[in-house]
């Protein structure tokens, strides 16, 4: 085995990490199962019953070096991440329950596990909500404030952030959106700069869904703002450049979880292999209450649109014409109470290999919806406090690295998106490398037969 060997790209130059000192504020707009799911799991694992499955940040080793080096240091030991026992937890909702109330209702998690980290859960409770029916057509709820305009209910939220900052000791804060998927809202001229935006606040402009005042409140605060929902939320110029200029990191959207998550491990098998697609035919039921609020057709379109642009991406149909170049793509979801939160996913592929020739693939996945997207809410929190932190990160808005996580993945403008898993997840795994100043990996791998 040869020693001569040198680094294809090499990064020498660490970035400079503050330690996490203190602790890290966690605020959730949108204290449903997701966020419940969350939240107990994170306090079931700090007191020892419970193993964070599903969590690259708690479970998650890295590759250092060659493969002959044995350096694979778990994540959390090779960057500076907060501790889980440093986390604290604040909500919005639109519903008066607390925590355990919430997390009893969502039905996700089993009584035994909720009675044993109730009185934390029962003391989180919702702070009042910016909430407006007209994006949101299926809830309705009595928590919400109350403002002469948008600007006014951006203010009363900056007020609760400050609030929640003093009385829990925080020394950094991050923001997770964790509520409802609002109506579909395409960019126009009131979400172009961080000017016409704060009009629009002004005016009350309806191109300013509540996702957005909390995220401008977040970030005009200073802290990180992460979109769990398609919704276009952070996602548009004007709060870009305000990310940009108050150090504030983003990303976003739609945490990649069930169907999607499948689709995305799939599809880059069959384009590797170069068999084709016809079509795609993907179906779900679901009785959780993001499920009935996505049986209204505005809502809807947001997740569809979400669902929909992941194959496009992953199969380069302008590349592969013959393969690609005709797929059918549809995806279904239908409200249906007795299944709860337990979702059903089915998905019908047609393929077809050399010489043309048809094959079927069945996957039915009964999967559980928040069981897959808590620990995505943990590592975003956890990655989204560390380039806060990080001085080549803090400063660039958008945080393509975590891609991994979304279903629509942010990217600077003119850039398309990486769907694919294992791309996202090298992706993801280079930037902690370039950060600590270790040599990217690329699997070329022929310095082991010089
Ligand atoms: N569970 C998953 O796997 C998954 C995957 C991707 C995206 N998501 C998205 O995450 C979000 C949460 O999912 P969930 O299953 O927890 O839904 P949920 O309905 O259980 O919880 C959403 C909560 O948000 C609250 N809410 C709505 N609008 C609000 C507002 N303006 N301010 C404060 N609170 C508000 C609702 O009252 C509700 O309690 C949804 O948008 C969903 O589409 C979930």
């Amino acid at each position: 085995m040869a020693k001569r060997q040198k680094s294809v790209s090499s990064e020498t130059k660490r970035s400079e990490i503050q330690l996490p000192k203190g602790k890290l504020g966690v605020m959730i707009p949108g204290m449903g199962a997701v966020a419940t799911t969350f939240v107990a799991g994170v306090e079931a694992v700090r007191k020892g019953f419970a193993a964070p499955i599903g969590s690259l940040t708690q479970m998650g080793t890295i590759r250092l070096g060659k493969r002959t080096d044995a350096r694979s240091p778990k994540i959390n030991e090779f960057v500076p991440l907060a501790g889980l026992r440093d986390l604290v937890f604040t909500g919005w909702d639109i519903f008066e329950d607390d925590m355990h109330a919430a997390a009893s209702k969502a039905g996700v998690l089993d009584r035994e596990l909720l009675n044993r980290v109730k009185p934390f859960l029962s003391s989180i409770k919702p702070r009042k909500a910016v909430f407006d029916r007209n994006y949101v057509k299926r809830l309705d709820g009595p928590n919400v404030k109350k403002g002469k305009n948008k600007m006014d209910l951006a203010e009363q939220v900056r007020a609760d952030i400050r609030d929640f900052k003093k009385s829990s000791g925080a020394s950094r804060l991050v923001t997770i959106w964790c509520g409802s998927t609002e109506t579909f809202i395409e960019p126009g001229p009131a979400h172009q700069s961080l000017k016409t935006f704060e009009k629009a606040l002004t005016r009350n402009d309806e191109a300013i869904a509540p996702s957005m005042i909390y995220a401008y409140a977040s970030l005009t605060e200073g802290v990180p703002f992460a979109n769990g929902a398609p919704n276009l939320t952070v996602d548009i110029p004007a709060l870009h450049e305000l990310s940009r200029h108050n150090q504030a990191p983003i990303c976003g959207k739609d945490f990649k979880t069930g169907q999607t998550l499948i689709k995305t491990i799939l599809a880059p098998g069959f384009k590797a292999r170069l068999l084709g697609l016809s079509g795609w035919y993907s179906t779900n039921i679901l009785g959780n209450r993001d499920g009935e609020v996505l049986d209204d057709p505005g809502s809807f379109k947001t997740k569809e649109e979400s669902k929909l642009g992941v194959l496009e991406h992953i199969l380069q149909p302008r590349l592969y014409p013959e393969l690609y170049g005709n797929i059918f793509h549809k995806v279904r979801i239908n409200y249906y109470p007795p299944r709860g939160d337990n979702k059903e996913g089915w998905d019908n592929i047609d393929i077809f290999g050399w010489l043309g020739y048809p094959m079927q693939i069945k996957v039915d996945f009964l999967c559980r919806d928040s069981i897959l997207a808590a620990p995505i809410v943990l590592d975003l929190v956890l990655f989204l406090d560390l380039a806060q932190r990080t001085s080549n990160l803090k400063g660039i808005g958008i945080q393509e690295w975590l891609s991994f996580y979304f279903k629509s993945p942010m990217t600077a403008p003119g850039l398309y998106p990486e769907h694919d898993l294992f791309i996202q997840m090298m992706k993801l795994k280079n930037t902690l490398r370039h950060l600590r100043g270790e040599e990217l990996i690329t699997h070329l791998g022929l310095e082991y037969y010089d």
